[in-house]
């Protein structure tokens, strides 16, 4: 066999070795059957899989206990949010020096969005999700809404690039063009591709859903750091005189894109790298926290964690380890830099997920067990390295709404309502009466474009003290 198809394709002969070598001959095994067009697929497929990596990779991660977490494990420190009159000050002096940071034109966006966004169907990219309360403006356009207005009011650009994947990269980049990049000037725009690893069975093989097609998924989102710099992102970024990166996840729609107090808090700090924060609901809850682990701090799984570190009381009767990760993060392009000279800079961990795939006959096959192995790098993972790190504390019901699921928690549902209720509050808070119900959500709907009041502070000055609410209010 491997003869036969080294003589039909010379070109690709080192690429055939190599599959046959890695003992992943049966994806060949439809080989007769495929038209022309098919076979040079799926010979380019070949082509792009490293099969020593892969082969380590797979035994290196099997052979892990799902519980990697080892060493001693201490809270850091948590810059809570403000709350006496003094805090507020210094905050305020924080947020000016955050607000200097903007207007110097240093820092980027980074939004990642190549995920699968299986959860939730997988129905087109997660941005594209129309969400907006009243108006169903989609996730992208509140985004890049936010840096229009952030633009504006700083005199600045904020250049915006956006992680997308094989799977959603044209579908992503199509909807911006439809939509006019959304009033953002494309030239600071800048769409690129994460990288693609096989899915594996349990067994190390590589699993196909077509004759000719092998199963990939994306890298994670700790791609992106690959992705910055084997694509020359990075460089553009310098050239462009970017020295810090904001991170966020596109599925956050209540994200404070380049938050000047975050910035503050980071630059002051002299910090390489910055985390917002959520305090925990419950010890059981299922989100990673912010530790140190033998004095470098890393983000802890939830599932890593013991049940007693997991309850365990600070001095005030607080969860010890209360600092959830909501992956906003500011970076600076130094700091990736050295991050790029370490040969460990990122792990890979592994989910064991239901993945459909063509049996031996040919037939698709819908699992009901976990069937395949994915692989993938999460961008936390760098903190490890970091010297200098400031964590900040948000407040979840201000900064912190994801999509992940179809319905119930962190659904489309939830989101809009977190939208109505952070909007809602703003209104309260500028001396509005607005009618909440049992479980504190706002009976009606709100919604307020960026472009109208980015903040509590922008509406307050906006709005005149005598608007009632009458249960809908679109501005
Ligand atoms: P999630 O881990 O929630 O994955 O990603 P997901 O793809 O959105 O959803 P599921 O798990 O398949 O249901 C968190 C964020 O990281 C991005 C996602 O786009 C999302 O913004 N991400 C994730 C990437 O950019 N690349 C990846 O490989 C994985």
């Amino acid at each position: 066999m491997r003869e036969q198809l080294e003589k039909e394709y010379p070109d690709y002969r080192d690429q055939i070795r190599s599959a046959f070598e890695a003992g992943q001959q049966h994806i060949f095994r439809w080989w007769d059957a495929l038209s022309p067009f098919e076979k040079e697929n799926l010979l380019r497929q070949v082509a792009s899989i490293d099969f020593p990596f892969l082969h380590k990779l797979f035994h290196t991660y099997l052979q892990k206990p799902v519980s990697t977490f080892r060493g001693t494990l201490a809270p850091p420190y948590v810059i809570s949010v403000p709350a006496t009159p003094e805090e507020r000050r210094s905050a305020e002096r924080i947020y000016r020096i955050g607000e200097s940071f903007l207007r110097r034109g240093e820092i980027a966006v980074l939004t990642v969005a190549g995920g699968d966004g299986t959860r939730l169907g997988g129905n087109g990219p997660k941005g594209t999700l129309h969400i907006a309360p009243i108006s169903g403006k989609s996730i992208f356009q509140l985004h890049a809404e936010k840096i229009c207005a952030l633009q504006k009011r700083y005199g600045t650009v904020i250049p915006w690039y956006i992680m997308t994947s094989e799977t959603n990269n044209k579908a992503t980049q199509e909807f911006f063009a439809s939509h006019d990049f959304f009033g953002l000037d494309p030239r600071h725009l800048c769409f690129f591709m994460q990288g693609m690893l096989p899915v594996l069975s349990l067994e190390g093989k590589l699993l196909m859903n077509s004759r000719s097609t092998i199963i990939k998924s994306p890298n994670g989102h700790g791609g992106s750091l690959i992705a910055l710099k084997e694509k020359g992102i990075l460089a553009d970024m310098k050239r462009r005189g970017i020295r810090s990166l904001f991170y966020h996840q596109v599925d956050n729609v209540l994200i404070k894109i380049a938050d000047p107090a975050f910035l503050g808090y980071h630059v002051s700090n002299a910090a390489e790298m910055s985390l917002k924060v959520v305090r925990k609901r419950q010890g059981g809850e299922k989100v990673g926290i912010v530790g140190y682990i033998d004095g470098r701090l890393q983000i802890v799984e939830y599932s890593e964690l013991s049940q007693e570190d997991m309850e365990a009381r600070d001095e005030n009767g607080g969860l010890k380890y209360h600092a959830g990760n909501i992956a906003v993060h500011v970076m600076n392009i130094d700091f990736l830099e050295k991050v790029y000279q370490r040969e460990d800079a990122l792990p890979y961990h592994i989910a064991r997920k239901k993945v459909p795939f063509l049996n031996e006959h040919g037939d698709l096959v819908l699992p009901e067990e976990n069937n395949a192995i994915k692989y993938e790098s999460f961008i936390f993972d760098i903190l490890k390295h970091v010297e200098k790190a400031t964590i900040v504390e948000a407040l979840r019901e201000d900064e912190f709404s994801p999509v992940k699921n179809m319905e119930g928690e962190n659904s489309p549902e939830t989101a809009k309502q977190d939208m109505i209720n952070l909007f809602g509050r703003w209104l309260h808070n500028a001396g509005i009466t607005i009618p909440v119900d049992a479980r504190g959500n706002v009976i009606g709907l709100i919604e307020i474009s960026p472009f109208f009041a980015l903040d509590e502070e922008e509406l307050r000055k906006k709005i005149p003290q005598t608007f009632q609410f009458d249960g809908l209010l679109h501005l």
